[in-house]
């Protein structure tokens, strides 16, 4: 006989909501004033993108969001993270103002207020202004100072209604796809650009962090989103096991221990060697600021093997056969369970916002216009469970956030990817929420979920 399901309850104030990023959801690419960011760019350059799509209209947020809102009012969300377009506040990057792109976060900021939904705005979700990546970009210092006048202009415009605030979203992402391997934006493929970029991110998180907290009232509380995940070996062979912590140090250690412990991994500095940036004491001071939440984006873990090819560290990443995938990755709920608790051991956050969540199915509508995504629901469902878990071992969790809120621009894979608890029609950009939209609206209702066991 099978086992009745169980309801795991979350704790009272939990913040369900959904996540999702300015230059993937908005459009508008060119109105009211915004400047060209990176992706504008990179975006127009044959063969980046999957089938040279764009995110210049994507789905078309900017001009739907008050529809967009309801929608997350009908879902019942607490909590809905978004990210504010550098260059729509400041199209060059620096200087000037343009009032009108403050204007459209300001009335979002509204709109959720009023449906009762608690506003999560990052500042930073790879789109840098063209002309910042014209001087160099990341891989410049002076950068890492206009993010920080940048974020507090925000902080003094929207501050007074924002609760949550995230700095920067993935800068291991924002480093390695946009200067190591050149899958993002600005494409640059050099190694030395892409270790600069990561000390200029973590430094300009630093100095966000400071900038915010003069700018905002001190009941705001200041995180960053990480994507981190648990890397296992490939085998048991001692060449594997060194090549999973090497990959682990360039992966988590080298985000979370200067946020958290003031210091880069020794490993990590030695394995770089003559590569790894020249850092002052005085920047890993400004980086390790204290923060109030650690955001988490989980998708997998990563499997590696040791590959005496691959560069530096001499690691690659493998799909384990005989395993659950889902289009990009393998589906491995336990791992969130196993990375919640290791961060809480090892760094102590005093708080963890699992900012980022889901999974890309291969969604369509029924014919009778429903769209079914029960590989998502069970997706859910599952990371929930562990979420659940981590709860019980004490991890000091506030939030869980769905990506996605709408189907969108996924990046260099284009709209192939569907991560949206709403599917988006492209062409007619009409929103059908799916059934596991339906199904996180009862999660969040009931404030818990059944156990899958
Ligand atoms: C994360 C990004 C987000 C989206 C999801 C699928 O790495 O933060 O923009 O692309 O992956």
């Amino acid at each position: 006989m099978m086992k009745p399901a169980r309801l795991l309850k979350f704790p009272p104030d939990f913040l369900w909501g959904a996540a999702t990023s300015a230059y993937q959801i908005e459009g508008a690419w060119n109105e009211d004033g915004k400047g060209a960011s990176i992706w504008d760019t990179f975006c127009r350059q044959p063969g980046k993108i999957y089938r040279g799509q764009t995110g210049e209209t994507a789905v078309d947020h900017y001009h739907r969001y008050k529809e967009d809102a309801a929608l997350m009012a009908e879902l019942g969300l607490k909590a809905y993270r978004f990210s504010i377009a550098w260059t729509r506040v400041q199209p060059e990057g620096s200087g000037r103002v343009n009032q009108k792109g403050l204007d459209f976060y300001s009335t979002l900021i509204d709109e959720l207020l009023q449906r009762g939904i608690q506003p999560v705005p990052t500042l930073f979700h790879y789109d840098l202004p063209q002309a910042l990546q014209d001087a160099g970009g990341w891989p410049q210092r002076e950068t890492a100072l206009r993010f920080a006048e940048y974020a507090g202009l925000v902080g003094r415009a929207l501050g007074d209604r924002v609760p949550y605030w995230i700095t920067h979203n993935e800068p291991f992402v924002t480093a390695m796809a946009g200067y190591f391997s050149g899958e993002h934006a600005p494409g640059i493929q050099d190694p030395l650009q892409a270790l600069r970029a990561t000390h200029h991110l973590l430094l300009s998180h630093g100095l966000a962090v400071q900038a915010l907290r003069a700018a905002v009232p001190e009941s705001a509380q200041i995180g960053i989103a990480l994507n981190l995940s648990p890397v296992h070996p490939a085998s048991d062979e001692k060449n594997d096991q060194m090549a999973a912590a090497a990959f682990d140090a360039v992966l988590n250690r080298a985000f979370l221990e200067p946020i958290f412990l003031g210091q880069y991994p020794l490993q990590l500095v030695a394995m770089l060697g003559p590569l790894f940036p020249e850092v002052s004491q005085e920047d890993l001071t400004t980086i390790a600021q204290p923060l109030d939440f650690l955001g988490v984006n989980y998708y997998s873990r990563a499997v590696v093997r040791h590959d005496p090819n691959f560069p530096l560290i001499q690691a690659a990443q493998v799909m384990p056969p005989g395993r659950e995938y889902s289009m990009m990755w393998e589906i491995y709920p336990e791992g969130l369970y196993e990375l919640l608790t290791r961060v809480w051991q090892d760094y102590r956050p005093k708080r963890v916002f699992i900012t980022e969540n889901g999974v890309p199915v291969p969604d369509d509508l029924d014919a009778d216009g429903q769209v079914r995504d029960e590989r998502r629901v069970r997706y859910l469902r599952a990371h929930l469970v562990q979420t659940h878990r981590a709860l019980e071992a004490g991890v000091p969790l506030i939030g869980y956030l769905v990506w996605s809120l709408l189907d969108n621009f996924e990046w260099a894979l284009g709209y192939r990817m569907r991560f949206g608890l709403t599917f988006v029609d492209f062409e007619t950009q009409q929103r059908t929420i799916k059934q596991s939209g339906r199904w996180f609206a009862g999660v969040i209702a009931q404030n818990g979920v059944e156990d899958d066991a």
